[in-house]
């Protein structure tokens, strides 16, 4: 379906999505605004996939099973460089929003298309949303931190998923009528699909049992681009799970590490990335988390579940805070005391940060229609002067 025609009434909003990490976070702004579009709302939206993943097991799989609708447009970027990844995004949307202006940009999360959608909307004076608005590692060494603190720049209107994402960006100057504490739509997902969830096909073959077996992931490049590290940080987790299985869903990137890693240890069960709700089963039933993501930590917070995280810093402190998540840095030789406390029984129980209550995409939904939506009548929002500047 081509939603484009629509491009000139008020109320058009473009849903961007290009990396995995995205396709939980913008289900269910989707589903809340069709909701709204039921009870007569002229809310309109215009999905835009970037092509940043293009692969079915990255991409398309997270589509079917989270029930997200075709995108009316895919910009089919591809794989590159950060810098051609980003250009080619930007030339394509600019391309997009020339040929078919929206009203309003909204991204999620901190990836390459998420900064690269923002700068292209803002520069033809398309106000910026932003989903995940305000988290901050202060590691300039993540593609994912600069990709926040240029989007978080020029963004009109934050989403965001925690107090200290707050804090962050009242200290950088953005005005409270352009904050909205919302919640996490990835949590949304979570919830509405914890009855779904299934396991995989190689769950029974494997012999893997409720609390009898690890998750990893790992795509980091400081974890996975070199192959020395990588051998030690893959032998050193062979040791600290205790010859219980180790599922490892290889990412892309990690792939081609993996396959020249000279041996591996006897529990590692490599596999293809998960779709997402035979991933979360993995997750749920696990009896811990080893893992560099920052989503999968709040899963895991959420799920109640142990998890290890082989970073130095995280962009989201409530899963260390509040939840099950330890950040115990990434020299493998943190691992075995960390696991020696989860097999003692000792690890924190944790509990469920505000607002991560399966309600975040209407709250956003709701905020939109108030701000492009007027009753009665079609309104574009003034794009202010308010983003954050970029130094929190
Ligand atoms: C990206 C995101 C990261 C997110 C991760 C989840 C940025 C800066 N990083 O990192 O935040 O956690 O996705 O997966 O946006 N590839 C495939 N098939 C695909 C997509 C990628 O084979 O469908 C390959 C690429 O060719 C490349 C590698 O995977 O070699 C990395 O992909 P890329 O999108 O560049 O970055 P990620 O490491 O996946």
């Amino acid at each position: 379906m081509d939603r484009r025609r629509d491009v000139n009434r008020a109320g058009l909003v473009d849903i961007i999505a290009g990396a995995r990490p995205n396709f939980m976070k913008i289900a269910p702004i989707i589903r809340a605004i069709q909701q709204r579009q039921a009870g007569g709302s002229a809310l309109r939206y215009r999905l835009v996939h970037t092509g940043q993943h293009y692969d079915a097991r990255m991409s398309g799989d997270f589509f079917t099973q989270l029930g997200i609708p075709e995108p009316d447009v895919n910009l089919e970027v591809g794989s590159g460089t950060q810098a051609e990844q980003t250009a080619g995004i930007m030339t394509k949307y600019e391309r997009l929003l020339l040929d078919a202006r929206s009203d309003l940009c909204l991204v999620v999360g901190d990836v390459t298309s998420t900064m690269a959608c923002a700068i292209a909307a803002q520069k033809l004076r398309v106000p910026v949303a932003h989903v995940e608005a305000g988290i901050r590692s202060g590691d300039w060494a993540m593609p994912e931190e600069i990709n926040r603190l240029v989007t978080d720049a020029i963004t009109n209107w934050f989403f965001t998923t925690s107090e200290v994402a707050n804090a962050n960006l009242r200290g950088a100057g953005v005005a409270p009528e352009r904050l909205f504490f919302v919640g996490n739509t990835m949590i949304d997902t979570l919830l509405a699909n914890l009855g779904r969830l299934r396991p995989p096909p190689f769950w029974n073959d494997a012999g893997l049992q409720p609390g009898g077996y690890f998750v990893m992931t790992l795509h980091r490049p400081a974890n996975v681009d070199d192959a020395a590290g990588f051998a030690r940080l893959i032998e050193a987790v062979g040791r600290a799970t205790r010859g219980l299985p180790v599922v490892f869903p290889v990412h892309p990137r990690t792939a081609k590490t993996l396959a020249a890693l000279p041996q591996r240890p006897a529990g590692l069960l490599t596999v293809d990335p998960q779709p997402y709700l035979e991933f979360n089963h993995l997750v749920r039933h696990a009896r811990g988390v080893i893992t560099d993501s920052g989503g999968v930590t709040e899963e895991t917070t959420v799920l109640g579940v142990p998890c290890v995280t082989l970073r130095d810093t995280t962009e989201r402190p409530e899963t260390v805070t509040v939840g099950t998540n330890e950040l115990i840095g990434t020299d493998p030789a943190a691992l075995e005391p960390a696991l020696a406390r989860l097999f003692a029984g000792q690890w924190k129980k944790g509990a469920i940060p505000p607002l991560w209550d399966g309600h975040t995409g209407e709250r956003i939904a709701e905020i939109l229609e108030r701000l492009l939506v007027r009753p009665g009548q079609a309104d574009t929002p003034a794009a202010g002067s308010g983003g954050a500047a970029a130094g929190s």
